[in-house]
């Protein structure tokens, strides 16, 4: 299934892939899936994104720096379930996973997309990214370098929607 969702033309368009054996991606995932998290964990993740409890992609989290409280994430959704927002909600559901004190305690995420994978762009705002700024050559994907958007999400700024959400969640006064 992730080799399958690996192989397709459109994952490696906008993504440096290495080629990998379904041997290889079975002990990638034995290694590092859905590890649990806590304030001193270092290292990559990754989870199988489900909807309808089908398989439809892929996301990882990636702690850079543990001093910093810096970490990276990194998604990928299957050719046949994109645009129905799996993407979006995978990534929303990852920040209190990313920041929350009892879990991965982080205080910065970032992520990189192709300055033209306008779709991916798209996901990290919709999910309170800011852009910061454009990495000029910054992956080599299919031989060619790459220019990337740079885009980061505060804890800070994933409290404040969190709790605007939850103002506007709550009823009305009579
Ligand atoms: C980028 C990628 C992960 C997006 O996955 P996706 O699940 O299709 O993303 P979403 O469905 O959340 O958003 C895509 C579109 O569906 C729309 N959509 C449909 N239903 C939706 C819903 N219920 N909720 C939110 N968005 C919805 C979104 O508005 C969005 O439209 P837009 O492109 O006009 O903004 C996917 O295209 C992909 O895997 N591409 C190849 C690999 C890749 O580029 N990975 C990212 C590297 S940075």
């Amino acid at each position: 299934m992730m080799l399958g969702w690996r192989t397709e033309p459109s994952a490696s368009r906008f993504q440096p892939l290495l080629p990998m054996t379904a041997a290889d991606l079975r002990s990638l995932l034995a290694e590092t899936a859905d590890l649990p998290l806590d304030p001193q964990f270092a290292g990559r993740t990754r989870w199988i994104v489900e909807a309808n409890r089908q398989p439809v992609g892929t996301i990882s989290l990636t702690v850079e720096s543990r001093e910093h409280g810096l970490g990276a994430i990194g998604y990928g959704i299957g050719e046949r379930h994109r645009g129905n927002g799996y993407a979006t909600d995978a990534v929303r559901a990852l920040l209190p996973l990313a920041f929350s004190p009892d879990s991965a305690d982080l205080w910065r995420l970032e992520a990189v997309a192709a300055t033209d994978n306008e779709t991916s762009r798209r996901v990290l705002e919709r999910c309170g990214f800011q852009l910061e700024g454009i990495a000029r050559s910054y992956f080599l994907i299919r031989g060619r370098r790459v220019d990337h958007a740079r885009y980061a999400i505060l804890r800070e700024e994933w409290e404040q929607t969190r709790s605007t959400e939850r103002r506007h969640s709550e009823p009305a006064p009579l």
